[in-house]
């Protein structure tokens, strides 16, 4: 890989940097002009962002390696997706040691590194951290095996007797969200079988007992140690799902799961169940505790850091409850994300987040591809109902258009990033990445995959390493052809190196809306819908940028104004469908 040019991009950025710092206080920036309430974060995923020693997994010194395109794309912050010590079952989402960082990834002298280069580029930096569960790796989940039922060990985690006459039945019904049962036997120490314990994800990721003092006082050590590392946040895995009702009842999903516990990922509007109560593993009251618990020891630290949950709850004014002024600071949207491409669903959710975030004094988030998800170039242009979380491959029913499916993904793309409040941009959507349909079994990593024997392809679709470079071997990911889930040859056409500066290209796309959306202050903004052209139009005014989203197939004549961005082509004054346009109000 090259030396990157760091120059009078670094410079921009350490002014901005200082702006920030400057305004900050102990406790923090005047309340409402928050970096987090405007913000574009950029979720980088560690396995396939950048291979520095090209072993195929991406790691932290890649990451340093490539922060200057980052700058360049524009984006204020960096959520990175897990790199601690992990023996990977669930890709770093199964954490054996909380404040270190696992040997593919690099270390923690790398970890600073890497963090001392963003902030210099004035780029914040967001970890993940995964409270519900550990690995089974993990010495607390080792130490918990070795004990006797009913010890302090066993009691960090979920461990119950069975049900049955020699406790041969799981002790309730839950199933994994990965498919298959949320509940695994152990073998006690004389080789008798012995208790249950909980897993809503894979068996390798016992969930914790948060009704336990110490797992609460283990973790409020986990965040100083990063907040003493000077990290400027957290996005919080599963926040819905840490604490579970009392006596674990039974419960059957009123939808068939697969879900991060939402709705389904739908075509239709309307389509989405909202459950009348949450299940009895999601959504639970008592979390809230722990997030105000948390929120304060986060407000002793100098500087704006945040903790964002991964909610997958319905409807977005139950959402709204995680970012009360107490609690945390920012929600994924994931309605905005399950919303089809369709203007009155678009509309209606547009508003619906407006509403609900605004009730508690929070900014809207959006977000519309991540790593759980079909990568939105392929998922708008699907033809048939996916649920999420049971991604798409070679068999899979309404296989979308690429061409369909760019066009559209840029246009959605160009709505989102006019919204006024803070948005999440997955890697490589920057490039207009389709989902990988046709990975090889034999390469599928997905714990989804194998607990449902192939039934649900999973999630290793949306995270197949990304392109940087044409010509390079694995496209400029690594030094080497090494990649952990193999790359279409179609991404050549795709790199990073290809789009630079090319006319049109998805990349300088998102750079333009980027400036323009800073320079124009769209994040700080409000939605005024505008009316006359047509159902199938998303038309609204944010300050003096007027925004036109044609998510129908007949081309719609434009209004006076000059046109600032467009997602795709223009025919004279008229827009195409699937076509998003920004003008100069
Ligand atoms: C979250 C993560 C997902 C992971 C799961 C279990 O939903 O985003 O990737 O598999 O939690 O940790």
């Amino acid at each position: 890989m090259t030396s990157p040019d760091i120059d009078t991009q670094t410079l921009a950025g350490t002014e901005r940097a200082t702006e920030a710092d400057a305004t900050g206080t102990a406790t923090g920036t005047a309340a409402g002009t928050e970096w987090w309430r405007t913000a574009v974060i950029y979720q980088i995923y560690p396995r396939s962002f950048a291979d520095a020693d090209g072993d195929g997994m991406g790691d932290l010194p890649g990451i340093t390696h490539r922060l200057p395109a980052l700058r360049e794309l524009g984006v204020d912050a960096i959520w990175l997706s897990p790199f601690y010590t992990s023996p990977q079952r669930d890709a770093g989402y199964d954490v054996a040691d909380y404040c270190d960082v696992d040997p593919r990834f690099g270390t923690l002298a790398d970890f600073d590194l890497m963090q001392g280069a963003a902030h210099d580029l004035g780029i914040r930096v967001i970890v993940d951290l995964v409270p519900n569960h550990s690995s089974s790796d993990h010495r607390w989940f080792q130490a918990a095996l070795a004990a006797a039922p009913g010890s302090e060990e066993r009691g960090r985690y979920v461990f119950r007797d069975g049900r049955g006459d020699n406790g041969e039945l799981p002790p309730n019904n839950w199933e994994s969200v990965f498919g298959g049962l949320a509940w695994t036997r152990v073998t006690e120490a004389d080789g008798a079988p012995g208790q249950w314990y909980l897993h809503l994800f894979d068996s390798t990721q016992p969930d914790f007992d948060w009704s336990n003092p110490w797992v609460r006082e283990q973790f409020r050590d986990v965040l100083r140690f990063w907040l003493d590392r000077g990290v400027d946040g957290f996005r919080v895995d599963v926040a819905h799902g840490m604490v579970k009702a009392d006596g674990l009842p039974d419960y059957t999903p009123a939808v068939e799961g697969g879900s991060m516990g939402g709705g389904s990922a739908t075509l239709e509007p309307g389509i989405s169940v909202e459950p009348p109560e949450p299940a009895p593993y999601w959504a639970q009251e008592g979390v809230h505790d722990i997030y105000r618990d948390w929120r304060l020891l986060l407000d002793e630290y100098p500087g704006d850091r945040i903790l964002a949950a991964e909610a997958w709850v319905d409807p977005l004014a139950r959402v709204a409850k995680w970012v009360r002024p107490d609690e945390m600071h920012q929600a994924f949207n994931f309605a905005y994300l399950e919303t089809p491409w369709s203007a009155p669903a678009l509309r209606s959710v547009i508003d619906d987040s407006l509403d609900a975030f605004s009730s508690v004094g929070a900014p809207s988030t959006w977000v519309l591809s991540n790593h759980d998800v079909v990568r939105h170039a392929s998922r708008l242009a699907l033809t048939a109902e996916n649920l999420q979380g049971h991604g798409i491959g070679p068999k899979t029913v309404g296989l979308p258009d690429p061409v369909v499916g760019l066009r559209r993904a840029r246009a959605a793309s160009m709505l989102m990033l006019s919204l006024p409040g803070s948005s999440y941009i997955y890697q490589g959507e920057e490039l207009g990445l389709p989902e990988v349909v046709d990975l090889p079994d034999s390469a599928r990593q997905d714990p989804t995959w194998f607990r449902t024997n192939g039934e649900r392809y999973g999630r290793d679709g949306c995270r197949v390493p990304i392109p940087w470079e044409a010509a390079a071997p694995s496209y400029g990911f690594g030094p080497t052809t090494a990649s952990w889930l193999p790359q279409p040859a179609e991404w050549a056409a795709l790199a990073r190196d290809v789009q630079e500066g090319a006319d049109g290209s998805t990349l300088e796309l998102y750079k333009l809306a980027l400036r323009l959306r800073r320079e124009h202050a769209l994040g700080l903004g409000a939605v005024d819908w505008l009316d006359g052209f047509g159902d199938e139009v998303v038309a609204l005014r944010n300050g003096d940028v007027t925004v036109i989203a044609n998510a129908g197939a007949a081309p719609v004549d434009l209004p006076d104004g000059d046109v600032l961005l467009a997602s795709g082509p223009l025919d004279g004054r008229s827009l195409p469908g699937d076509t998003t346009v920004w003008l100069r109000a």
